[in-house]
């Protein structure tokens, strides 16, 4: 059965994407594991960071995004949504990482997010616009090993729709202040929406991203979380921490022709990479 997480925070520009294409990359190049990414995120970021965005106008063009899946349910008699005609076999931009497929997205859910959330529920015919997402991929998830869904940066129905196929989730957060300052919110609306539709969903744990080793605030700040953590406040925070570096900043860029893990994830970067998906694995298969 396919371990299915999402990645979550608040915040934007915390490395939730970043986090989850690494994951994927890592996941398929070292762990040799099936994985599906679902872009959730009108920003498109991991679609982009995966195809290139030359690749994702084209599909966007031709409405084979996740926007689509969405818009059918406000348009019931123009069902357009076409799984495999979305579906992108075999991305990423590291030569060893071949199986990975991605759902991409489109700046069109901020629109479609918008009319969901104001179209009177009886308007859906019996369809609960939560579990959109779920119909359309529930025969395929068993495809993969592991799927990583990108949530955008709010609770909103498009990240519910996420979470409802999710066992788990993580949440990737630079240690500061304004960062984390989501998280218990997060957890608590996450529990009783699990609650809501009686399917588990767990928080497997924080990921810290672009740690800064010399700053004080930083140091504190996964101090804090870890104290949390030790006090049963908070959720596990993951040993492996991923640096600031110009490096991630870098791998974001699609390119053309393929790479290694370590030459996308040069100096150390394909190692944190690795322990953290470890840990990842380690607490989706414990
Ligand atoms: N470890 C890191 N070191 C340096 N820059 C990073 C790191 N992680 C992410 N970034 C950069 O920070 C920005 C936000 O990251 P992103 O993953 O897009 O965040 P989110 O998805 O939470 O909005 C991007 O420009 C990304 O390249
Ligand atoms: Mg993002």
């Amino acid at each position: 059965m396919a371990h299915v997480i999402s990645t979550i925070n608040l915040k934007g520009g915390v490395g939730k994407t970043t986090t989850t294409v690494a994951l994927a990359e890592t996941l398929s190049g070292g762990f040799h594991k099936r994985v599906l990414v679902i872009d959730l995120d009108p920003q498109t970021n991991a679609t982009t960071m995966l195809i290139g965005e030359e690749k994702w106008r084209k599909l966007n063009d031709s409405g084979r995004t996740l926007a689509r899946l969405f818009k059918d349910a406000l348009e019931p008699n123009n069902k357009q949504f076409d799984f495999d005609a979305a579906l992108q076999k075999g991305v990423s931009d590291v030569s060893a990482a071949h199986t990975i497929d991605l759902l991409p997205s489109s700046l069109d859910l901020i629109d479609v997010q918008d009319q969901l959330a104001s179209t009177p529920s009886g308007k859906f015919y019996s369809v609960n616009p939560i579990e959109l997402l779920w119909r359309a991929v529930k025969s395929k998830l068993d495809d993969y090993d592991v799927v990583i869904v990108d949530c955008p940066p709010n609770l909103g129905i498009i990240t519910l729709n996420g979470l409802r196929i999710s066992q788990g989730y993580i949440i990737p957060t630079i240690p500061d202040i304004l960062s984390t300052y989501g998280i218990p919110q997060i957890v608590t609306r996450v529990r009783e929406f699990s609650q809501e539709i009686a399917e588990p969903i767990e928080p497997l744990g924080i990921a810290i991203t672009k740690y800064r080793a010399q700053s004080t605030t930083h140091i504190n700040g996964l101090r804090r979380l870890k104290g949390e953590e030790d006090a049963g406040k908070g959720p596990h925070v993951f040993d492996t921490v991923i640096p600031e570096t110009d490096a991630v900043a870098a791998a974001a860029e699609h390119l053309e022709h393929q790479r290694t893990l370590k030459g996308k994830y040069p100096r150390g970067l394909a190692d944190s990479y690795r322990s953290l998906a470890g840990e990842v694995l380690a607490k989706l298969e414990g």
